[in-house]
């Protein structure tokens, strides 16, 4: 097959727009485990470091889909949105809100996908279709966390403490 020819135009770039969301997404976690290290609270900042090199390779599994079918990756289009942080909830609320995004993002890719009538990246959108949904319950439990210990410090550290044991996404 010629080179290029074995995908839909309107499919490649909704999937190199995806490519650059994940990146973005890895450089709002870089974002958010600054912040959490200037206010000390240092498992969380871990935790958001581990975040963004898990959407580094979000990003690279959807680049490799394109590169594997002979497209090209391109990733001028990546912006990074100004983040006020002054807590780990305001933290953990600008997590949920990108997380959010990426979801209906992934959801219009696999809508495109059905469109173009794409089956060869089947399993690539439904393995993200059901990351979305652990990613946002993740992040929705550490909000919920956050919310009940409210202003007690004791009981943010005990949150930052649990969140810095985390071994794996
Ligand atoms: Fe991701």
């Amino acid at each position: 097959m010629v080179a290029g020819m074995s995908i839909n135009e309107k499919f490649q770039e909704a999937v190199n727009k995806q490519v650059v969301a994940e990146h973005q997404a890895s450089l709002i976690y870089s974002q958010l485990s600054y912040e959490m290290d200037r206010l000390s609270f240092l498992g969380m900042r871990d935790w958001f470091r581990a975040q963004a090199d898990e959407e580094r390779t979000h990003a690279q599994k959807f680049a490799d889909h394109l590169l594997d079918r002979e497209a090209r990756v391109d990733l001028t289009d990546i912006e990074l949105p100004s983040l006020k942080i002054a807590t780990p909830l305001d933290a953990f609320e600008a997590a949920l809100a990108h997380e959010q995004k990426v979801s209906a993002m992934i959801r219009d890719l696999a809508r495109v996908a059905d469109e173009t009538g794409d089956i060869d990246s089947r399993s690539l959108i439904n393995f993200f279709l059901a990351e979305q949904i652990e990613e946002e319950s993740t992040v929705n439990d550490i909000i919920d966390w956050i919310k009940v210990v409210g202003n007690d410090g004791s009981g943010l550290l005990r949150i930052d403490a649990k969140l810095g044991a985390r071994t794996s996404a």
